[in-house]
Order: C-alpha cells, then sequence, then structure tokens
C-alpha cells in the first residue's frame, strides 16, 4: 500500500490534503471534523486586520451619541480588538485539544506591527505554523510594482525574526515578475509558499446593470494556474510550495505533486461535494501510486516540474500557434 505521508513547513502530515482556511476551518469542532475526514493538517479561517476594525467600528456606533473620550474611544477600540483576538486564540486552543494534526494559523495582514505581538500569542498556544495572507492590490495606477512589492520584504523584514515557528505566504500572482519575485520572497526565510489565493471578485448584472460579487467558488479547471507556477518553482524556490485553488478531486492532486507541491490546499470542492471528498481524493492517489509503483511522494514529487522534465518549454507555452494548424 502507497505511503502518504510527508513533510510540509518542518511538519509531519499523514497526507498532502490540507483544508484551506475558510469557513470549513473557523471553529475546533470544525476543525475536528475536517480530521475525521481524513485531512493531513488545516489552515485556521482568518483573522482579519479588517474584520477587527470593523467590530471596533460596529461597538462604537451602538453607542454614537455619546461624546467619546479619546481615552475612553481608545480603550473600546482596544477591547474589542482584543475580544476578535481572544475569540480566535481560544478556538485554537480548542482545537489543539480536539485534535492531532498540524494546525496553521492564518493571519490576514498589511502592515508588520500590530501583529507581531499576536503571532507570538498564536504560537503559545500551539499553533504548529503561520500562514500569513497577505495582498496588496496593485490597482493604484501611480504606483510602479516594485513599491507594491516591497510591502511583502517589508513585512517579512519585521515578522520573521519574531516568529520560532515556520510562517508561509500565502500570495496572489498579481506580480509583474512573478518568478523572480517569488524566488527572492523563498529568500527571506519563509518555510513555505501557497499559490494562489484565490480572491473575491466582481462581476456584472446586465439585468440590473450592477456590480455584484463573482462565484465565490472555484471551478475545477483553475487548477492550472498553480500547476504551471508551482511547476516553474519547484526547486528554484528554497522553500514549500502549497498548490491551491480549483484543486477538486484526487487527479489533480497527483498532478499537483508531480508538478512539484509538497501539499494541496481545498476548499471549493469540499463545500462543494461534502467532506467525504478528501477521502476520495486519498484513494485515488494511493490507486495512482500503487499503478505506476511509487511507494512514497518523493518517489515522484516534482518529476514534471520544469527543472525535471525533459521538455521545460511546455511550461513556457502561452499561445495558440499549433492549435491554430489544426482547427
Ligand atoms: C467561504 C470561503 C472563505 C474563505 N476564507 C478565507 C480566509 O479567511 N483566509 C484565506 O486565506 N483564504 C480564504 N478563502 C480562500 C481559500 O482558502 C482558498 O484559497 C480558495 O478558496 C481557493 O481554493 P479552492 O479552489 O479549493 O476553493 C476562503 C474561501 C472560501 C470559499
Amino acid at each position: 500500500m502507497a505511503d502518504l505521508t510527508t513533510q510540509y513547513l518542518g511538519l509531519d502530515l499523514e497526507n498532502p490534503i490540507i483544508v484551506g482556511s475558510s469557513g470549513l476551518t473557523r471553529s475546533a469542532d470544525a476543525i475536528a471534523r475536517c480530521e475525521a475526514a481524513g485531512a493531513g493538517a488545516v489552515v485556521m479561517k482568518s483573522i482579519f486586520e479588517e474584520q477587527i476594525e470593523k467590530e471596533t467600528k460596529e461597538i462604537t456606533s451602538h453607542v454614537a451619541n455619546v461624546t467619546w473620550h479619546p481615552e475612553a474611544a481608545e480603550y473600546v477600540q482596544t477591547y474589542s480588538r482584543e475580544n476578535a483576538v481572544d475569540k480566535y486564540l481560544k478556538e485554537l486552543r480548542a482545537a489543539k485539544k480536539a485534535v492531532k494534526i498540524p494546525i496553521i494559523a492564518s493571519v490576514h495582514c498589511v502592515s508588520a506591527g500590530a501583529w507581531t505581538e499576536f503571532i507570538r500569542r498564536l504560537e503559545a498556544e500551539g499553533a504548529d505554523a503561520i500562514e500569513l495572507n497577505l495582498f496588496v492590490m496593485p490597482s493604484g495606477v501611480e504606483r510602479a510594482g516594485d513599491r507594491l512589492e516591497q510591502v511583502y520584504f517589508d513585512v517579512l523584514e519585521k515578522l520573521l525574526p519574531t516568529v520560532s515557528v515556520p510562517v508561509s505566504l500565502k500570495l496572489g500572482s498579481y506580480f509583474s515578475g512573478l518568478a523572480h519575485t517569488l524566488v527572492k520572497l523563498g529568500q527571506t526565510g519563509l518555510a513555505g509558499m501557497v499559490l494562489f489565493n484565490r480572491f473575491r471578485a466582481p462581476d456584472i448584472d446586465i439585468e440590473n446593470m450592477s456590480i455584484v460579487e463573482a462565484d465565490n467558488f472555484s471551478s475545477p479547471t483553475e487548477y492550472v494556474h498553480s500547476l504551471r507556477w508551482i511547476s516553474i518553482l519547484a526547486n528554484r524556490v528554497s522553500c514549500d510550495l502549497a498548490a491551491t485553488t480549483g484543486i477538486h478531486d484526487g487527479e489533480t492532486v497527483v498532478k499537483e505533486l508531480l508538478a512539484g507541491a509538497s501539499v494541496v490546499q481545498v476548499c471549493s470542492s469540499l463545500y462543494k461535494n461534502g467532506m467525504g471528498r478528501i477521502d476520495e481524493m486519498k484513494q485515488t492517489l494511493e490507486k495512482w501510486m500503487d499503478e505506476h509503483g511509487f511507494d512514497s511522494i518523493d518517489d515522484f514529487r516534482g518529476n514534471l516540474s520544469q527543472s525535471e522534465t525533459a521538455n521545460p518549454a511546455d511550461w513556457d507555452r502561452v499561445q495558440f500557434m499549433k492549435m491554430s494548424l489544426q482547427m
């Protein structure tokens, strides 16, 4: 029988399927359901800087008619921040008692300062690793790419020396020199990178001519984006790579591992197909390994990465030249 154990961020995992940060991992009970379903690890729902700020505003707006003494306003804001923080720590503490699988805490941050202390508290509660969910929207026409990219390096430079558990960075793909930037980020001391976050996106309702939210769940064809970049970066970045977005079945898990991923993170497929999908993915992976004579994941991981394959140009191909001749 094939051995599905693997390592990610220096942690030992029973298998490479991680439940990604989402409502599926928001509480200790939810995390216990992930373990019961066979997940190798979980990434907790992120605690968001914006979420905490919103809570703070809601609390102060309940008493909008009161004229706030500046000190009192500051106290309430600190209190509600602590409240959100305490809730998160409480769920982590309970989850650590309830499950054996590694728990990766997730922090969405846009600056380093306020979170450094919080991350220490996550460590103290037993977080096995930290996933930083960091995104700078490159929509400002006046800001050049290098200035936007510098934000990522600035945050890591401040945070990494203060953290003793492994840290991974969950990223979008909006970088002007994607491979170059990710290689440089991989040299900062990160233990891993998660490629790529799937952001909430706007869509247009043409009947009402209004802006609406696009589907929050990925489709099974979206995995090709992370597959290409995992394959290009495998063996070139000095940290682990986790693949995410559009990984809906066991065949896709096999592909991402062949491209060079250490693990995969899944969300949408579990929302759509139920938690039983984790077991189906594991069975497909195990069967494929048995049929192809691989005893362990390390026996084939990265075999089709750009640096290992006989035809590296296949991963760079983007135009339709050949197809135009055929169609
Ligand atoms: C309902 C929902 C909530 C999510 N919440 C978070 C979050 O708090 N933090 C985060 O980093 N990603 C969050 N994500 C993104 C997922 O972790 C994942 O990166 C994305 O959904 C792509 O993976 P998938 O194709 O398997 O869904 C969320 C996704 C969904 C669908």
